[in-house]
């Protein structure tokens, strides 16, 4: 048998699973029923004090779920997220663009972001706001473990994927774009793809071409640009 050391490095270069850190990743992982491979905590009472606390609805599952290990090993697996209290490999739900197409309510497209922690934090937002999935192009893999880190584990909660370019869902494309017309309530359907530029370059003038609306959220003059999730949060929430 291999060494956990050895399993988790191999994890963050399988792209079947996904390496997690800490108890609010592991606890939306559980709820939204992902698939764990393995979790790992050098005190895992203590992590089930935490569940106890702070999400009864899945205590018992994580307590189960959470196996001991030596501390100076643990600190090997999460040299890169300090303070974490549990490490965890999980397995990547397989997605299906053809189900995201037919699913109600709207679906997040992110062109070519570059910040994990960015991609992260829109995944994030947009599982709070029940947005049917997260679709992303470039070369960032947004089951990267930062990314995860970013989103609480919220990645289980909803599709995330990464395609070539925007897949044609048949739906109404809204980008967010600082030219664009004043973002008001009613502007973006229910059921589009609301979609942002890279934190670098904006929207591509190909996005812009497809999309069938611009808009902008309003900002004081002298200010370019908000992060971009900030501006999936205003758009998701108008
Ligand atoms: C950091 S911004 C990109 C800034 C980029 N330099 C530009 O010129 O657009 C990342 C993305 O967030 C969205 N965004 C940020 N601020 C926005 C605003 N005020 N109105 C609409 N979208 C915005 C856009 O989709 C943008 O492409």
């Amino acid at each position: 048998m291999t060494s956990i050391v050895d399993r988790f490095a191999a994890a963050r270069r399988d792209p079947a699973l996904a390496v997690l850190s800490g108890f609010h990743a592991l606890k939306h992982a559980v709820r939204f029923e992902a698939a764990i491979v393995e979790a790992v905590a050098p005190d895992p009472d203590a992590v089930g004090r935490l569940a106890e606390s702070l999400a009864p609805d899945v205590a018992g599952l994580i307590a189960e779920t959470v196996t001991p290990i030596a501390a100076d090993v643990f600190a090997r697996l999460t040299a890169d997220s300090p303070g974490a209290a549990v490490a965890v490999i999980g397995v990547r739900p397989v997605a299906d663009v053809a189900a995201v197409a037919a699913a109600p309510g709207r679906v997040v497209f992110l062109e070519r972001p570059n910040h994990l922690g960015n991609i992260g934090a829109s995944i994030r937002v947009a599982a709070a706001a029940g947005a049917v999935a997260v679709i992303t192009t470039g070369d960032r893999d947004p089951w990267h473990p930062t990314a995860l880190r970013g989103s609480a584990g919220l990645h289980f909660a909803l599709p995330v994927i990464r395609t070539d370019r925007l897949p044609e869902l048949g739906r109404t494309v809204v980008a967010l774009d600082p030219t664009g017309e004043s973002l008001s309530s009613g502007m973006i359907p229910g059921s589009a793809v609301v979609a942002f530029g890279s934190e670098r370059h904006g929207v591509s003038p190909a996005l812009q071409a497809d999309a069938d609306r611009l808009v902008a959220i309003p900002m004081r003059p002298g200010v370019s640009s908000l992060n971009l999730a900030t501006a999936v949060a205003v758009a998701l929430y108008t």
